[in-house]
């Protein structure tokens, strides 16, 4: 059994979805501790309903990174925690942190990794043009939305939608991809290489539809 810490900053609903996995019958991991650095949040509300510890770490309180991660890093040892889900984590760790933590820190981005790394990628999507979008699951090296992937999931995007329709059927994959990479994680089905993950014994789906096509009215 995996022991997994989630840190989070806002509402936590990938968190939720990685707590409702957790729950099911045969999960190998479980959900040690929630760390917040925003005392104020939703995310802390459905981690206490879950009855999950939680912890707020507010970096407020901190004169430096350093120290703020710090003490996240003793709360996670007091927890026993030996991977980390960043879920909707709104801070950047430091390279000693990340290191420290290697290939044992797993975080969710709502687009196609390596486009769209940093914030707003759906409005850049849209602005892009891109056909697709999604999601990425990967592990957190110390450059900001950088590290192996572990998983995508894809969607077309309808030029006609708004940022925030497009954001909320990414999430809905989001909640697909972030549960199953935990569990793939947590059977050692994953190894970390330097730049890519390999996933033991994958199933790959077959080949998509190219969008867009013309409908035939
Ligand atoms: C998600 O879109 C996640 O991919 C990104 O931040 C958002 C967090 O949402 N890193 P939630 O707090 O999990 O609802």
């Amino acid at each position: 059994m995996l022991n997994v810490a989630i840190l989070i900053s806002g509402r936590g609903s990938n968190m939720q979805a990685l707590i409702d996995a957790c729950a099911q019958d045969n999960f190998p991991a479980r959900i040690v501790r929630v760390i917040s650095n925003n005392p104020d949040v939703q995310g802390l509300e459905r981690a206490k309903e879950a009855g999950i510890e939680t912890a707020v770490i507010n970096h407020r309180d901190y004169d430096s990174r350093e120290d703020f991660e710090d003490a996240i890093d003793a709360e996670l040892n007091a927890a026993g925690a030996k991977m980390i889900c960043l879920a909707g984590f709104m801070r950047i760790l430091d390279s000693r942190f990340v290191n420290r933590w290697k290939n044992r820190i797993l975080n969710i981005h709502p687009s196609l990794l390596p486009s769209f790394k940093g914030l707003h990628t759906h409005e850049r999507a849209l602005e892009a043009g891109v056909r697709y979008t999604g999601c990425t699951t990967h592990f957190v090296r110390p450059e900001m939305d950088d590290g192996p992937i572990i998983m995508q999931a894809a969607l077309a995007v309808n030029p006609d939608e708004t940022a925030d329709q497009l954001a909320s059927r990414v999430l809905r994959l989001e909640h697909q991809i972030y549960p199953e990479t935990l569990r793939l994680v947590a059977l050692g089905r994953v190894r970390a290489g330097d730049k890519k993950a390999h996933i033991e014994n994958a199933a790959f789906p077959e080949e998509g539809l190219i969008s867009p096509s013309l409908s035939e009215k």
